[in-house]
């Protein structure tokens, strides 16, 4: 029995050695030395001996079972610290490294392009304005040249107001187009007058590229001697400025009340390069035949003038209006397909300007 002893506990004292992991010991201590273990067995087997031998062999197997245990515990103690210095070399944190930057935010693509437009027609000498986004019917339709019961004004989608109306200025409306600022800054008697009136306008409209709350830039320019080729000459310097410096402009006969002569303004395509056609020969499918259209101009009507308490046979002038946000989505590097995202606060969209 004592030799059976030697032998468990020299087996015991070697696996032990080779232990790697908290896991293995954990299981080497409950299956070795525990209840049911072959060493407990054999102890049991003592009270079949000699008091004399019981004596002897008692006191070597608990001799053995301590020297096992201090080994383990020793053991226990060393995989304890390397897992922790494990946990060390893997989980470690260098708090000096820059962290990750939280996206920055930035302004809304309406206002870079009011900011944008600004600046561009700043650098000619108009001066930006402001005039009323709820203004009266004659600002809006009356003065320039549209009477109270004439079709052209089916155009412009307007909201009315639900208040009383002014018995001389009539009733009163959400501005469905910047072109109330006309006779508004003509009423300030400054002349020469070189305005860039950038505001909020309203249509009862809404799909893909019409919004009912949108925003336009709205030039006026009154001087002496003014003509169609300062148009013109102020629309290449626009688009040139906003689009790129191989871009121009094109105007095509259309008709407004306000001016006379007027123009569409189209602006050159800048992805077939005015052409219609791409490199292998296949259609734009951008632009029509090689121009996109921007919107409306032309010279002022000499009734707008005379509206504006402005002598028509002295001065004369040119305006133009467009949308901001179609202005902005054909700027290439934006291309945006449907005007509506602008508006719907996805910052998904945002995101990637
Ligand atoms: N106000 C016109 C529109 O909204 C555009 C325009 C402005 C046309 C100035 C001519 C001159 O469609």
């Amino acid at each position: 029995m004592r030799e059976k002893l030697e032998q468990l506990a020299e087996e015991m004292t070697g696996e032990l050695a080779g232990i790697k992991d908290l896991g293995s010991l954990e299981s080497f201590e409950v299956e070795k030395l525990g209840r049911k273990s072959e060493f407990n067995a054999l102890l049991k087997g003592l009270g079949a001996l000699s008091p004399e031998e019981r004596k002897t062999v008692g006191m070597r197997a608990n001799e053995l079972k301590g020297k096992i245990q201090a080994a383990l515990e020793a053991k226990k103690a060393e995989l304890s610290s390397a897992a922790a210095g494990a946990l060390a070399e893997t989980e470690w944190i260098d708090v000096t490294v820059p962290g990750i930057r939280p996206p920055r935010g930035h302004l809304h693509l309406t206002s870079q392009a009011i900011a944008e437009i600004t600046a561009i027609f700043r650098r000619i000498g108009f001066t930006r304005v402001r005039h009323p986004e709820v203004d009266w019917d004659w600002y809006a339709f009356e003065s320039l040249n549209m009477p109270g019961d004439h079709p052209a004004r089916d155009e412009w989608e307007t909201f009315f107001m639900d208040a009383p109306p002014d018995a001389k200025l009539g009733k009163m409306v959400l501005t469905p187009h910047t072109s109330n600022g006309q006779v508004r800054e003509m009423e300030k008697k400054v002349l020469p007058i070189r305005m860039i009136n950038i505001s909020k306008c309203y249509r009862r409209q809404i799909d893909v590229s019409h919004v009912p709350m949108f925003h336009q830039f709205e030039g006026l320019l009154i001087d002496r001697k003014v003509s169609v080729t300062h148009l013109k000459g102020v629309l290449d310097h626009f688009a040139r400025s906003f689009f790129g410096p191989d871009r121009v402009t094109r105007l095509r006969p259309f008709h407004f009340r306000f001016t006379e002569p007027s123009f569409e303004v189209d602006i050159s395509c800048g992805i077939c390069g005015g052409t219609g056609r791409l490199e292998g020969g296949a259609k734009c499918r951008l632009c029509k035949e090689g121009w996109l259209e921007l919107g409306g101009a032309g010279m002022v009507h000499p009734n707008v003038l005379k509206a504006g308490g402005i002598d028509p046979e002295e001065w004369g002038g040119f305006a133009f209006g467009w949308g901001v946000e179609r202005t902005k989505a054909m700027q290439s590097g934006v291309r945006i397909d449907d005007i509506r995202v602008l508006y719907k606060s996805d910052f998904r969209f945002l995101r990637q300007f």
